[in-house]
């Protein structure tokens, strides 16, 4: 057991950051290690975890490098010793313990994480592979199927062979065992910390709770206290409050929030874009006709996103809630993100490679001492 309650977070390195991951995660973060005194924080980088879907490996070094000079230019104080910050591939025991839990985990329940479901099929064929997922339509279809007149059934038996034939090739079957089980790869990120606390936004939460069913699984078959269960989700969101529901909408489309794995990047602000670049991001913001600004998600997703982004960067909506001219909103919020890109740009110039490689390796050599002692726990037990 650590001495301080643990809270642990992992930010892939695949894409870039935008303004929302900032918003939403790192400046909670970053806060949080300013405020609380009595906690340790791992922030760590899950690059095993990069490559469940196919990505370009020769950017994945940089990439991993490129975050953690964002989060010191973001704030994150390098010299606090309650913070630790690894790459989770320099530390074995989470290769180890993703074996270990994978054998006391059911196939059905992996199969039920609906993130390997998305991920596996969105850029595939969602048709068939929605058909394969949701197996109680499955068997109606075939109801329905086996009703038909003879010539009708032949048909349509035809067609749902290739949709399936379709998916399995296309989608579900083509999607990576590490996709698959990647969970329990989470689940030994945060067990071999002793991690209770975990913010994670709401498409990780299934797998927060897989954590907490594989960990109290673990302790019962062993009748011992080998893990730290984390808290439940709902005590999560209590812990860290309303940071946990912020979203930022995507500035093209503002009924969607801003993310990495956006179609277009027209309406995401990256903290790589260029000054000039993001202005004309925000320039060029969907708005409405209505020619009155009101905080109104509702029927004015864009105007309020952008009256949201302006509160965040600490300009005053106030000034331009029941105003005409959507211009001069756009301006202002231009003017206060340029600003913040510049500085944040100016600041990642000061960072050195040794610097950062100084950080992790200190880190990782604390890191690696936690997760081994975890480990030997579990390994003694299983009589290894
Ligand atoms: P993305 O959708 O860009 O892939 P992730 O799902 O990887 O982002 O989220 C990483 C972290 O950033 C999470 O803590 C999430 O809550 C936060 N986050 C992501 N998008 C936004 C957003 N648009 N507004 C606020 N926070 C966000
Ligand atoms: N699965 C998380 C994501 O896709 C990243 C992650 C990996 C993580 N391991 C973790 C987050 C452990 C919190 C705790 O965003």
């Amino acid at each position: 057991m650590n001495d301080k309650p643990v809270i642990l977070t992992g930010l892939r390195a695949n894409n870039d950051l935008h303004i929302g991951n900032y918003f939403g995660a790192v400046l909670p973060m970053v806060d949080s290690i300013n405020r609380l005194d009595n906690y340790q924080f791992n922030l760590f980088v899950p690059d095993l975890h990069s490559f469940t879907t196919p990505i370009d490996h020769t950017k994945l070094k940089a990439s991993v490098y490129d975050l953690v000079t964002n989060y010191i230019a973001l704030g994150l104080p390098i010299d606090n010793s309650n913070v630790l910050v690894y790459r989770q591939s320099r530390i074995p025991a989470h290769s180890e313990l993703t074996w270990i839990l994978s054998c006391f985990t059911g196939f059905g329940e992996m199969r039920r994480m609906t993130q390997f479901k998305d991920k596996a099929t969105t850029t595939n064929d969602v048709v068939g592979a929605d058909l394969l997922a949701r197996d109680h339509n499955l068997r109606n279809l075939i109801q329905i199927i086996a009703e038909l007149g003879e010539d009708q059934r032949l048909q349509a038996e035809q067609t749902l062979r290739g949709f399936i034939h379709q998916n399995t090739l296309l989608g579900v079957d083509k999607a990576s065992v590490g996709l698959f089980s990647y969970p329990i790869l989470m689940a030994a990120d945060i067990l071999l910390y002793d991690a209770q606390y975990v913010p994670v936004g709401e498409d990780q939460t299934q797998h927060l709770e897989f954590t907490r069913d594989i960990a109290e699984r673990f302790n019962s078959k062993f009748n011992q206290e080998i893990f730290v269960v984390p808290k439940p989700v709902r005590q999560q969101y209590k812990f860290f409050g309303s940071d946990q529901g912020l979203r930022i909408r995507d500035l093209a489309n503002p009924k969607k929030k801003m993310s990495k794995s956006a179609d277009s990047d027209k309406g995401v602000i990256f903290l790589s874009d260029s000054p000039e670049r993001a202005r004309k991001k925000i320039m060029s913001a969907t708005t409405d006709s209505l020619g009155i600004i009101n905080y109104d998600y509702e029927h004015q997703p864009g105007v309020t996103n952008l009256l949201e982004i302006l509160k965040l960067f600490g300009g005053e909506p106030k000034d331009y809630i029941n105003k005409t001219e959507y211009g001069s909103l756009k301006s202002r919020v231009a003017e206060l993100v340029v600003d913040f890109l510049s500085n944040l740009h100016n600041k990642r110039l000061q960072i050195t490679t040794e610097e950062i490689e100084h950080m992790l390796c200190e880190s990782e050599n604390q890191a690696n001492e936690q997760a081994q002692s975890t480990l030997n726990k579990a390994k003694s037990v299983l009589g290894l």
